[in-house]
C-alpha cells in the first residue's frame, strides 16, 4: 500500500520517462503561449518582492514559463533544469527571446551540490517530485534573501488516472502526486507559515497528440508489458478519451514567504 512517505517517490517514478517529459513539456509550452504570462499570478508575486539586484532562482524552470517573463521584465534568472529534454526546450525559449544575457541555465536537480544565491527563490510545480520536500524548502530559505515562493497544485492533476487505477490494481494504492493538503502541514510543522494565493486556471493535458496520451496513460497506470491490460484501456480509451483529454478547471496555490534566513 502506499503511505505518506513513499508519496512523492511512487509519483516520481510515474512521470521521469523520456515521453511523460515530452508530454510534460508540450503542455507547458501550449500554456505559456496562452495568455500574457507576465500577468501571471506567480510573476507578479515574484515581481512584487524583487530587490535591487532583481534576481531570481527558478528551480524546475520548465520551458521557461515564468524565467522568460521575468526576463524580459528585467530579472537576472538562474534556471535550474535537470531533465535534458526540457532544458532543450529551455534553451529554445531562452534563444528565440533572446535572453542569454539574463537566464543562466543550470542543469542540476534541487537541492543542488553547488550554492545559489538570489533574492527570489522559485519552484512552480516542482516540490510535488521532490523525495524530502522538507530539504528541498529548507534549501529554497538558504538561496533566498528576501522570499521564497512555490507553485503548488490545490486539485491533483490525473485524478481520473486514479480512478482507473483501481479497474487494473484493485489491491494497491494508486501513485498519488502530493497536494496542497499533503505539503502545506509539513511547512508549518517547520515553522513556516506561508501566505497562501489560490487561483483557478484552465488546466489539462492539452494533448494534441492521442498516441503519445494513451501511452502516458498506460505508463502511468504501470501496465505498458501486460498486453491484456492495454487492450482493455484501449476500449476505456475510446469510450472516455476524449473526455480524458479535455483541459477542465484546475486551483492551484501560490505559497509565499519570507526565508528564516532573511530575519538573522
Ligand atoms: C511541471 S514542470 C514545471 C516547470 C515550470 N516551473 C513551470 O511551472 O512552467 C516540473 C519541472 O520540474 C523539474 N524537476 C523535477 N524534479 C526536480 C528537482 N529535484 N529539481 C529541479 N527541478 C526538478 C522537471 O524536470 C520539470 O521540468
Amino acid at each position: 500500500m502506499g503511505t505518506k512517505d513513499n508519496q512523492g517517490k511512487a509519483w516520481d517514478s510515474v512521470t521521469r520517462s523520456p515521453e511523460a517529459m515530452k508530454m510534460m513539456a508540450e503542455g507547458l509550452r501550449r500554456s505559456s503561449l496562452e495568455g500574457d504570462m507576465t500577468q501571471s499570478p506567480i510573476v507578479q508575486e515574484v515581481m512584487r518582492n524583487l530587490g535591487p539586484q532583481r534576481t531570481v532562482l527558478d528551480i524546475g524552470a520548465g520551458v521557461g514559463r515564468f524565467a522568460a517573463p521575468l526576463a524580459e521584465a528585467g530579472c537576472r534568472v538562474i534556471a535550474l533544469e535537470p531533465s535534458l529534454e526540457m532544458q532543450g526546450y529551455l534553451q529554445r525559449t531562452v534563444d528565440s527571446r533572446q535572453l542569454s544575457d539574463r537566464v543562466r541555465i543550470v542543469h542540476e536537480a534541487w537541492p543542488t551540490k553547488s550554492e545559489y544565491q538570489a533574492e527570489v527563490a522559485l519552484a512552480a510545480f516542482v516540490i510535488q517530485f521532490s523525495e524530502d520536500p522538507v530539504q528541498f524548502v529548507r534549501a529554497m530559505e538558504q538561496s533566498a534573501s528576501i522570499r521564497c515562493i512555490l507553485g503548488v497544485h490545490v486539485d491533483p492533476m490525473f485524478n481520473f488516472a486514479s480512478d482507473l487505477w483501481a479497474a487494473f490494481h484493485p489491491n494497491q494504492d494508486p501513485p498519488r502526486m502530493p497536494i496542497l493538503a499533503d505539503l502545506y502541514p509539513k511547512l508549518l510543522a517547520q515553522g513556516i507559515a506561508a501566505n497562501v494565493e489560490i487561483v483557478t486556471e484552465q488546466h489539462g493535458p492539452r494533448l494534441s497528440d492521442k498516441g503519445t496520451a494513451f501511452n502516458i496513460l498506460a505508463n502511468r497506470l504501470q501496465i505498458t508489458d501486460d498486453e491484456t491490460s492495454l487492450q482493455r484501456l484501449r476500449i476505456m480509451w475510446q469510450a472516455h478519451g476524449e473526455v480524458w483529454m479535455k483541459p477542465r478547471p484546475m486551483r492551484t496555490a501560490i505559497l509565499s514567504w519570507k526565508p528564516d534566513s532573511a530575519s538573522k
